[in-house]
């Protein structure tokens, strides 16, 4: 069983990218996604760990402060990453402060001992996990089976506002 297919997977996601949305691309590999948007996209920006795709900020979301980023009216796309996340509570919560829109996919496979950490959430953790780091979920849907999902959220309250600070 192929466990997901990135170009497929790119292609699902673009349909939910409007022309002229700003993308802020999170371990957004080498930046193949603006292409799979066939032009739709305005500004596009890349964030991954790995220095030889190019990205525009090198960040591993585990251990390095996250980048102030801004743009404007920015979607921020988040595909096939949360599986390398340590604490997804915590890089959920950081992230509202790239933009009010998240389109994040989430792959859940039973357990593979040879991919580690990686894959080890169910779906009921995931929708955990957003509302507890304040984004509400709007959209769900398979990709291309069950297995991955992806989920179309917003920021349920603006940064500051939930905590009264
Ligand atoms: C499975 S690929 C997904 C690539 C692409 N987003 C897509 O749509 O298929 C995971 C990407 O996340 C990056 N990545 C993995 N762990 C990361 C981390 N801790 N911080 C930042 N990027 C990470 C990898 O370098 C890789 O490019």
């Amino acid at each position: 069983m192929k466990a997901s297919n990135w170009p497929k997977r790119a292609e699902r996601v673009s349909k939910f990218i409007k022309r002229g949305d700003n993308v802020l691309d999170l371990g957004g590999n080498n930046g193949f996604f603006k292409e799979t948007c066939q032009g739709k996209i305005n500004k596009y920006c890349v964030v991954d760990m790995c220095p030889g795709l190019n990205p525009d900020y090198v960040v591993d979301f585990n251990t390095d402060p996250y980048p102030d980023i801004v743009i404007d009216n920015c979607v921020v796309v988040c595909v096939g990453l949360l599986e390398y996340i340590n604490d997804p509570v915590r890089f959920l919560k950081e992230i509202r402060k790239y933009g009010e829109k998240l389109i994040l996919t989430y792959l859940q496979i039973p357990f593979q001992p040879e991919w580690g950490r990686f894959h080890r959430y169910k779906y009921v953790d995931i929708l955990k996990f957003l509302e507890e780091s304040g984004w509400e979920l709007k959209h769900i849907e398979p990709i291309i089976n069950s297995l991955e999902l992806i989920f179309i959220c917003e920021l349920t309250t603006k940064e500051g506002e939930k905590d009264g600070s």
